[in-house]
């Protein structure tokens, strides 16, 4: 497709309705939407049914003690069972549950019956060293297969996961090993990346160093380099090799927690989103059969790392709720080069792909002639999600990866909504590049106004969510209060998203980024407060602001305005090391693209900063109003130092 082909698409604004053929095989038809909009209860309730279950449930949803839900009420279920031995049981063993591929090509088929030996000596083996229901354990671990395991054993078990995404430094990972308070930790000690081995035990050691409360750490040998090992570190393969491969899984409360998933906020430190059994694996797999139209005959690709919710849900428990196929890549997109995807796909033969905007843009930046060269025609299904995907993205996505012939879903979600809420449904929407379009069957979602009342179609606002669903989070792990106030206080019994929305005039959702203090950048989602405080945490820097300007590839760029103290020297390496000294705080995905060293920073006469103004002067374009200004002369300060730092990167 030529780019005038292109912007002539973009231009008529074309939408793309399924084939005939599409459509008239999929799992979901329209008559969804008015099954869950007649009732909705029982909509669900009906979903519920697809798992297995122990005792059955009593209530659908006890919203009694609102915004602390119940879904599922009595109901008992493991959910380790269904996601790995329901599927031995019913004859599908032999099924490859997960093909795993290994940055330097090693590989592992495990077949559903595999899957069940390990995740029960896993259990086993946990149960040995002493975890027990309702404990949090901390996953810090590459993409490989025990990391798979771990989380099922860990469900099994009814001890919540707590997975701290392998790019998180030493100093974010020990708060959140102390925020949940965790006795063990499972790691390894490495994993592969760009060609490399890459170390995650040395930060397991320095975050846990004065932690006594850790009383094990198990280290799963992945790319044998030297570790420092003490008495209570334990080898996964010694520990899981010894363990019995037969494990009876308990059944527990449908409300047991499941996991534990820290997710930036506008203030503070992370938040510990809790989410629960029933109502989570119910949602996880229902989306997961109607947005991606699965099929038992599919081989299912989502490019998540499993330290996102991405990855909890559509790596790990929808697709293995449904008794799919999955590959799990450990490495980057460009190792050992920039076709490896593609190869992938070929190789497998995949036929679901699922990753992020981000990735897209940057594919179309290396040029369409790498995905070319590997035969994709396995593809049926195309997923985006994580940030808005520009209309450009979607079209490229479309055109070169999905032949002008895979629906493309652009499903819109959070950490704390747990599985998909707005999304097409491949065989009944007509999607418009870029747009979420539709809330699901059985979702609520309305675009309300500052005093939360619900706009009409051709208007814009902020998302809200109007009535309880299934995989919402039930908490913040410790802070109640916090759950209230950053969910529920605006207006009472909706939920606020954060972000912004716009309707189409034919109902049609724009999803309009954060309108709070979280940046988006590659679909990380990091607040400007943490990268001002790691900022301000190195020596010599008074104050900070931080914001997220527009990026062509990663959606946004983090930009930071700094202003020193009177006695520091401003030494020429000094940018770089603010930017190293933020990536050894948080890890590299925090890492400002651009910092700019100022005098003063914009304040309103109350003294707020004014980041718009800031966003205004990292995006380049004309100030907006600065009338509220306490002195409008310090913008033209900051102009000045922005071109002397242009540069910087
Ligand atoms: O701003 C929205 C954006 O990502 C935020 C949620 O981030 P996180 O909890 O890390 O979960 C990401 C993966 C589900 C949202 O508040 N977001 C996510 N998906 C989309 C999106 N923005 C626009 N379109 C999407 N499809």
């Amino acid at each position: 497709m030529s780019e005038s082909t292109l912007d002539n698409l973009l231009h008529e604004n074309r939408t793309f309705p399924p084939s005939p053929e599409f459509a008239a095989q999929a799992n979901v038809t329209a008559a969804a939407f008015d099954e869950a909009a007649a009732d909705r209860l029982a909509f669900w309730d009906k979903q519920a049914q697809l798992l297995d279950w122990g005792q059955p449930w009593t209530q659908t949803l006890d919203w009694s003690n609102a915004p602390f839900a119940k879904w599922f009420v009595d109901g008992t279920l493991n959910v380790s069972l269904n996601c790995v031995d329901r599927h031995v049981d019913s004859g599908n063993g032999d099924k490859v549950a997960i093909h795993f591929e290994g940055e330097p090509g090693d590989t592992r088929t495990i077949t559903y019956r595999d899957l069940q030996t390990e995740v029960s000596k896993a259990a086993n083996a946990l149960t040995e060293l002493g975890v027990t229901a309702d404990e949090r354990v901390t996953i810090y671990m590459p993409m490989i297969p025990e990391a798979v395991f771990a989380m099922l054993a860990c469900a099994r078990l009814g001890a919540m996961h707590s997975v701290v995404f392998g790019g998180f430094s030493a100093d974010a990972l020990r708060s959140r090993i102390e925020d949940a308070h965790s006795r063990f930790v499972i790691t390894a000690d490495g994993g592969f990346r760009r060609g490399a081995p890459a170390a995650l035990k040395p930060a397991v050691d320095e975050a846990t160093a004065e932690l006594d409360y850790v009383e094990k750490i198990v280290v799963v040998k992945r790319t044998n380099q030297e570790v420092e090992w003490t008495d209570r570190d334990v080898w996964w393969h010694e520990l899981v090799d010894a363990a019995s491969a037969e494990h009876t899984p308990e059944l527990f409360d449908a409300e047991q927690p499941l996991f534990l998933l820290y997710t930036s906020g506008t203030t503070g430190s992370p938040k510990g989103i809790k989410h629960t059994s029933g109502g989570y694996l119910t949602q996880c797999l229902y989306t997961f059969n109607a947005v991606f139209d699965y099929k038992p005959d599919d081989v299912y690709w989502c490019t998540a790392d499993i330290g996102w919710v991405t990855g909890h849900s559509y790596v790990v428990y929808g697709p293995l709720a449904a008794g799919a196929t999955v590959v799990l890549y450990e490495g980057t997109p460009d190792s050992p080069h920039k076709g490896r995807w593609w190869e992938l796909i070929e190789k497998y033969q995949v036929s679901i792909l699922y990753t992020a905007p981000t990735a897209i843009r940057t594919f179309a930046k290396w040029g369409r002639e790498i995905p070319e060269q590997f035969d994709l025609s396995s593809l049926r299904m195309l997923g985006s999600v994580g940030e808005p995907i520009n209309p450009e993205a979607w079209m490229w996505y479309r055109h070169v990866i999905g032949g002008d012939r895979c629906p493309i879903v652009d499903t819109w979600w959070q950490t704390e909504t747990g599985a998909a809420m707005i999304s097409p449904l491949p065989g009944v929407t007509a999607c418009k590049p870029g747009s979420a379009m539709r809330p699901l069957p059985g979702i609520n979602v309305e675009i309300v106004n500052d005093a939360g009342e619900a706009l009409e179609w051709g208007q814009g606002g902020y998302l809200a969510i109007a009535e309880p669903w299934p995989s919402m989070l039930r908490g913040i792990w410790g802070d109640d209060e916090r759950f209230i106030d950053t969910y529920w206080s605006r207006w009472p019994g909706i939920y606020f998203a954060g972000d912004g929305a716009k309707y189409e005039d034919d109902g049609t959702i724009w999803l309009l980024g954060r309108v709070d203090d979280v940046m988006n950048v590659s679909g990380h989602r990091i607040s400007t407060t943490e990268v001002e405080s790691a900022l301000v945490s190195y020596d010599g820097v008074a104050e900070a602001a931080v914001v997220g300007a527009d990026d062509e590839t990663s959606g946004q760029a983090i930009v930071g305005f700094v202003i020193l103290e009177g006695t520091t020297e401003v030494t020429p390496s000094l940018v770089d090391d603010l930017r190293t000294h933020v990536s050894h705080e948080i890890g590299p995905i925090a890492k400002p693209k651009r910092i700019m060293i100022v005098d003063e920073l914009p304040k309103t006469r109350s003294g707020k900063i004014m980041r718009r103004l800031l966003r205004d002067v990292a995006e380049n374009r004309t100030l907006g109003d600065t009338t509220t200004l306490a002195d409008p002369a310090v913008m033209a300060l900051i102009r000045t130092g922005m071109d002397e730092a242009s540069d910087e990167d």
